[in-house]
């Protein structure tokens, strides 16, 4: 066979590349729901809003969800559903979200409201998605702004073995949170700059002190945090325990979504070995003082990679429904 003739493969590329810009999310799209319930992003937003005013917790829980969501079976939802006889341990019971996940009640709540408006038609996995990026906004008093696409349809499995298989503990060294990273399609810097999300939220004693508060295993944690942190949790915490409290992720601005985790990271006052371990390497270490030092620098990188990891895996068409509820499949 004659190899394809130059103007032709030009042709052939500059389709695809005309395709591309028309459709640079695909299968996502911007504004999927502008004709089908034009009402959609700005009832997400306005119960976002109201919740995160209330209780910023909500909002960092909502940016947590979303990453777990899309690292286990996808971004479909499949975070959200409940337990069933023939399902009796779905990914909410599993332990790296069982008891620490919340926001639970506010996608509920969130639901009711675009159900109210357009029923039948938003799914629940562009709803998490929609939710994640609001908190964004709300956390970081409007300057963390980005538009999300949407489109994603919700799945119907859920099993416990996906979050333990796909998300990595805070007992991670730096290769294991590359590789974790690159299974679902994302970069060392996509890794370095979602891990900003540190910046909110809080965690259970039990998540960092048997490897950061330690005698018997090295860390590098800064001796007066680590002082701090014994005052704050007991040595003998265990997840789900009656005696687990928690403390801020960030003790410098704990509810303001900004790049304070960078200088936290760089002055070992964080949590996790894995937050740590981003300065064990020179390309992983320079990337922590960029978004530490170059304002607004991790602010875009932060939106950008929030959009990718809102893009793995997503289900269309017939892969998956539209819940009713976003605790229970359709029948
Ligand atoms: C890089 C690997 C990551 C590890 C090992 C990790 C681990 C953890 C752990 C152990 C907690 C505390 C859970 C608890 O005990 O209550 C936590 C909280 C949190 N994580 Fe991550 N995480 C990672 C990446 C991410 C990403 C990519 C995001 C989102 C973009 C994220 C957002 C959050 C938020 C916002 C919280 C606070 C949640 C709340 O206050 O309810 N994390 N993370
Ligand atoms: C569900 O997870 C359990 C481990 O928690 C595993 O034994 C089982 O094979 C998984 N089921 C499916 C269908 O993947
Ligand atoms: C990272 O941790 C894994 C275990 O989770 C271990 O097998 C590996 O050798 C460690 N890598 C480095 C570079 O320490
Ligand atoms: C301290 O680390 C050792 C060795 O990893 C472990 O066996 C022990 O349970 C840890 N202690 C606490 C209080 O977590």
């Amino acid at each position: 066979m004659a190899a394809p003739s130059l103007p032709l493969v030009t042709c052939a590329l500059l389709l695809l590349a005309v395709a591309c810009r028309a459709h640079p999310y695909w299968p996502l799209e911007l504004a999927y729901y502008r004709d089908k319930c034009p009402q959609a992003e700005a009832v997400v937003k306005s119960v976002v809003g109201q919740a995160v005013h209330q209780n910023p917790g909500l909002g960092a829980a909502v940016i947590r969800m979303l990453f777990h969501d899309c690292f286990v079976e996808g971004c479909d939802a499949s975070i959200l559903l409940d337990p069933t006889p023939f399902s009796p341990t779905p990914e909410k019971l599993s332990a790296p979200n069982n008891p620490s996940m919340r926001g639970f009640d506010l996608i509920d709540a969130i639901k009711s409201a675009v159900e109210a408006a357009c029923p039948g038609v938003v799914s629940c996995a562009d709803i998490i998605a929609f939710a994640a990026r609001d908190a964004t906004y709300f956390l970081s008093n409007g300057k963390v702004y980005f538009d999300m696409p949407s489109g994603r349809r919700d799945g119907s499995f859920s099993n416990d073995s996906g979050p333990i298989n796909f998300l990595p503990p805070p007992t991670s060294n730096l290769s294991d949170l590359i590789s974790s990273f690159a299974v679902k399609g994302l970069s060392v810097e996509d890794m370095v700059v979602l891990s900003g999300a540190h910046t909110v939220g809080r965690s259970h004693c039990s998540s960092f002190v048997p490897d950061r508060l330690n005698a018997s295993v090295f860390s590098d944690i800064d001796g007066g945090f680590a002082w701090f942190l014994k005052s704050q949790c007991p040595l003998d915490a265990t997840p789900g325990g009656s005696n687990d409290p928690t403390v801020m992720q960030d003790f410098v601005t704990p509810n303001t979504l900004d790049n304070q985790y960078y200088k936290n990271v760089l002055a070992h006052k964080v949590l996790f070995t894995s937050d740590a371990a981003l300065l064990t390497s020179p390309e992983t270490a320079k990337m922590v003082s960029d978004n530490a030092n170059i304002p607004g620098w991790w602010e875009d990188k932060f939106k950008a990679a929030m959009v990718k990891m809102a893009s793995i895996q997503v289900k269309t068409g017939y892969q998956g429904q539209i819940r009713k509820n976003c605790r229970a499949i359709n029948y």
